[in-house]
């Protein structure tokens, strides 16, 4: 049977389950692709530090570049992470002509599009199913299973860290200091949180899954993007107690004039809503489309399996179509951004009352007279009022909640979110 030479850039936690899986289970992954795929040459920072299992027959190297020009390498498998060096990498390797497999969800937001098209200009394959929530499937179902659809809005969760914290947060006294502590101690969080708790790990997903679903050339600046730093453990508390998870939702939708909206924010998730139960580290997107209907993929969504499993699938893949002529990818368009008049949103807001006499009263009325429906008021304790508002347009919550703030009627407004149902 051939061989085709793999290269790989990183042996951490993802490069070494991919690794493993290339030398444990070749006859398997021979079978299905075709051809056997045999690991040839692997790039690391330290070349010195033992790695825990036998790299045996495959050259360890310092430079990656070395990886990248090695003629016995065929397919660069990049898991190595950041944007550079590894941009400059993934393009050296296409333009010599060698397929990639990235998991870098940073370098595909950022490049995407431009890495696809200079795949396509020297005959070879991009492949980056592991960037949007490593072995869930939904690159693939995107790119092939869906294809007849016309897809209108995707929900997700897909950023497992921020989800470890915000389900951590449920629980009576843990702060989200505590929460974030506990999700470092246990691999869950980086030393430095921000890419994930202030929404760009999901922001870069969604403008990938973006790209795919509605066919529109966004970058990370379309997306409306709040993190979870100023969520307040009161508010999960409240809403838990109310039958309510908070998550931080990603969410694209287009509307019927073409025009799109992506956000990524703290969203309240009520009960009977397909998102409600994923809790901890788990990741799952609903696609919603005309002929399918919904579609839902939920499972781990990050880890060196899960994300193994989708590159080594992108690498069996990649040698099966080896031979197989690039198609160009297909154009992206240039997207209107749904503005705030027209953007539909339903909340909630958590706020204190003042001792005026019916200031209960007195604030629904303020928002019934701004235009904005109440779903529900619920008194919690003092004079803490929760309030869900109706489904309207994101401005006119907005401005409403200016309003609130000048009331007499109101102490403090001490919490909102976005708020989604069943
Ligand atoms: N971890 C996950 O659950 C997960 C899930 C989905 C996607 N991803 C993506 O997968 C990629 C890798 O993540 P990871 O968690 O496996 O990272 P990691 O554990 O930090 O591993 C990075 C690897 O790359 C090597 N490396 C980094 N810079 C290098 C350089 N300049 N030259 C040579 N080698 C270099 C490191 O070498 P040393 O070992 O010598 O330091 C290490 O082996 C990232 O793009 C990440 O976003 C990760």
């Amino acid at each position: 049977m051939e061989t085709v030479g793999i290269g790989l850039l990183g042996l951490g936690t993802v490069g070494s389950a991919v690794a493993r899986r290339l030398m444990e289970q070749w006859e398997l992954l021979a079978e299905r692709a075709g051809a056997t795929p045999a690991l040839r040459c692997v790039a690391v920072r330290d070349v010195s530090r033992s790695r825990g299992f036998d790299l045996k027959n495959v050259r360890l190297v310092g430079d990656p570049q070395a990886v990248v020009s090695d003629p016995a390498v065929s397919i660069v498998v990049e898991a190595m992470g950041g944007i550079d060096p590894a941009t400059g990498l993934i393009e050296a390797s296409l333009r010599a002509g060698k397929t990639v497999v990235t998991a870098n969800k940073a370098v595909i937001a950022a490049s995407g599009p431009r890495l696809s098209a200079l795949a396509a200009e020297h005959h070879a394959h991009l492949y980056f199913e592991a960037s949007v929530s490593a072995g869930l499937p939904i690159v693939a179902l995107l790119q092939g299973s869906l294809l007849g659809d016309r897809i209108t809005a995707l929900d997700g969760v897909i950023n497992g860290t921020t989800n470890v914290i915000l389900t951590q947060m449920r629980t009576p006294g843990v702060s989200y200091a505590d929460a974030l502590a506990d999700a470092q101690r246990r691999g869950f969080a980086e030393a430095d949180p921000s890419l994930d708790v202030d929404g760009w790990d999901a922001v870069s997903k969604l403008v990938i899954l973006s790209r795919l679903a509605f066919g529109v050339n966004v970058t990370s600046d379309a997306v409306d993007r709040r993190g979870i730093r100023d969520v307040a453990v009161a508010d999960v508390g409240a809403l838990a107690q109310l039958g309510y998870r908070v998550r931080l939702l990603a969410h694209a939708e287009r509307a019927a004039s073409g025009a799109i909206h992506l956000r990524v924010r703290p969203t309240a998730v009520g009960p009977g809503h397909l998102l409600h139960a994923i809790d901890d580290a788990d990741n799952a997107v609903i696609i919603s489309s005309d002929l399918a209907g919904t579609v839902m993929l939920s499972g781990v969504g990050a880890g060196g399996g899960s994300t193994a499993s989708a590159v080594v699938s992108d690498v069996v893949t990649a040698v099966r179509e080896r031979a197989a002529p690039m198609t160009q990818p297909a154009p992206l368009t240039t997207p209107t951004l749904l503005g705030d008049e027209d953007l539909e949103v339903a909340g909630y807001v958590r706020l204190r009352l003042s001792a005026e006499a019916d200031a209960r009263a007195l604030v629904l009325q303020a928002l019934e007279d701004r235009g904005l429906a109440v779903d529900a008021a619920v008194d919690l304790t003092g004079l803490e009022l929760a309030v869900f508002t109706g489904v309207g347009p994101r401005a006119v919550h907005d401005r409403a909640l200016e309003t609130l703030d000048t009331l007499t009627s109101v102490d403090e407004i001490l919490g909102d979110l976005d708020r989604v149902e069943a």
